[in-house]
């Protein structure tokens, strides 16, 4: 018997499809409706394997359309949310900001107003916001995020996600909404779309192209495997409190440059080239705009009260990945060969 109707936005996406997929196979009780607008981000090749399971349905539909949301609230009559959907790369943030703040900041909203009105009682009910680190702002060379930092977001996409965390815990302090929030670092692993650093760099040394390593390389990343990321928004998602914020992270600092030349060393071995193939392809280019420095989480609140630790070493994630990427090449020339460039002008104008 069904016990649970749970709607998952954004579930076609990177992070999205391992939630739908670990809550589909994990919880055989539950039944979970995955709603994506499908962006070039959004690919259902993510979910092919669990496609035909009893206890999933995808819905087509855009988070802004506000009666839509409304609609589907009052037709599946949703018991909880896990909410991912938004638009999420940096780069595209600074060139097209609006389509953050529609998709980020008014999307959330509808779907908050859409599960307020049709709650009639808030018990065992639950809106939970998958967030990132990257509203907390940049760090110097010391100190991490905690739950407790102050907000201070600096691009477009953080800005749009700290606004976004502020109208939950806002429907939550106002119309006592029962929410959870979670604030995870860099992910990384199967199906992140090849815009990212990582991604791009295998997509990128597996054709021969340059490897664009923004101002020195020497900003920092704090990166979690995204199963890792699935099983912790499982887990604050049953049993963490409801109001409350848990960051996640991996312990797991890297300066770019560092990590891009782990990731040549595992290319060069994968693609039994020469050592130091590979790294001849890193190309130094102009730095982002507003570049934050350092991301860091302290994730011991969700250690302590939860028990949640990673589960991987980033030498293995970072192998299982690249073995991801080079057997699913199909996935790879598909996503890649859309008109997804146009969106952003990244310059990639050697220094
Ligand atoms: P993604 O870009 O890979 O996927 C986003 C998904 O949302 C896509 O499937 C897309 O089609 C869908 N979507 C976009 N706009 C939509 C709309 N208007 N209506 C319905 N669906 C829409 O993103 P991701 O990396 O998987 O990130 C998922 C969430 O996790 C985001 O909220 C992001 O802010 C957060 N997050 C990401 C990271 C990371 O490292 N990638 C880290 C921490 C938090
Ligand atoms: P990214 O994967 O875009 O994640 P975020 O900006 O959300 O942290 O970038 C990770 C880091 O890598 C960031 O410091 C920017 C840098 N970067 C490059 O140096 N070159 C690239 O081509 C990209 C996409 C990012």
């Amino acid at each position: 018997m069904t016990t649970k109707k749970i709607l998952i936005t954004g579930g076609a996406g990177f992070i999205g499809s391992h939630v739908v997929r670990r809550m589909v196979n994990y919880y055989p009780d539950y039944h979970i409706y995955n709603l994506d607008k499908l962006t070039y981000a959004g690919n259902l090749e993510n979910l092919r394997d669990i496609e035909n399971s009893p206890n999933y349905t995808f819905i087509k539909a855009d988070i802004v359309d506000g009666e839509k949301m409304h609609s589907l609230f009052s037709e599946y009559q949703f018991d909880a949310v896990i909410h991912l959907a938004a638009e999420s790369h940096v780069d595209r943030s600074i060139s097209n900001p609006m389509e953050f703040i529609t998709t980020n900041i008014v999307g959330t909203v509808s779907l908050l107003n859409a599960a307020k009105a049709n709650w009639k009682t808030f018990d065992e009910k639950l809106f939970y916001h998958v967030s990132t680190d990257e509203v907390y702002g940049s760090l110097g060379e010391e100190g991490f995020f905690t739950e407790e930092t102050k907000y201070n977001p600096h691009s477009p996409y953080s800005a749009s996600k700290a606004s976004s965390d502020h109208l939950v815990r806002a429907y939550h302090d106002t119309y006592g909404l029962p929410i959870k929030i979670s604030n995870c670092s860099n992910n990384y692993g199967a199906n992140h779309f090849p815009e990212k650093l990582i991604p791009l760099a295998i997509h990128n040394i597996k054709n021969n192209q340059p490897i664009p390593v923004y101002g020195k390389g020497e900003n920092v990343r704090d990166w979690l495997y995204v199963e890792d990321h699935a099983t912790a928004i499982d887990l604050i998602f049953h049993k963490g409190k409801v109001g409350a914020t848990y960051n996640i992270g991996g312990f797991n600092e890297w300066k770019n440059i560092d990590l891009i030349h782990l990731l040549c060393r595992i290319m060069d071995k994968k693609l039994k080239r020469a050592d130091g193939t590979s790294a001849k392809l890193i190309t130094y280019v102009k730095d982002r705009a507003g570049h934050d420095l350092r991301y860091a989480i302290d994730a011991t609140k969700l250690n302590k009260e939860l028990g949640w630790n990673p589960s991987l070493q980033f030498e293995e994630g970072l192998e299982k990945t690249v073995d991801w990427y080079l057997t699913n090449e199909d996935w790879l020339n598909h996503v890649t060969s859309g008109d997804y460039q146009k969106y952003y002008e990244v310059q990639y104008t050697k220094r």
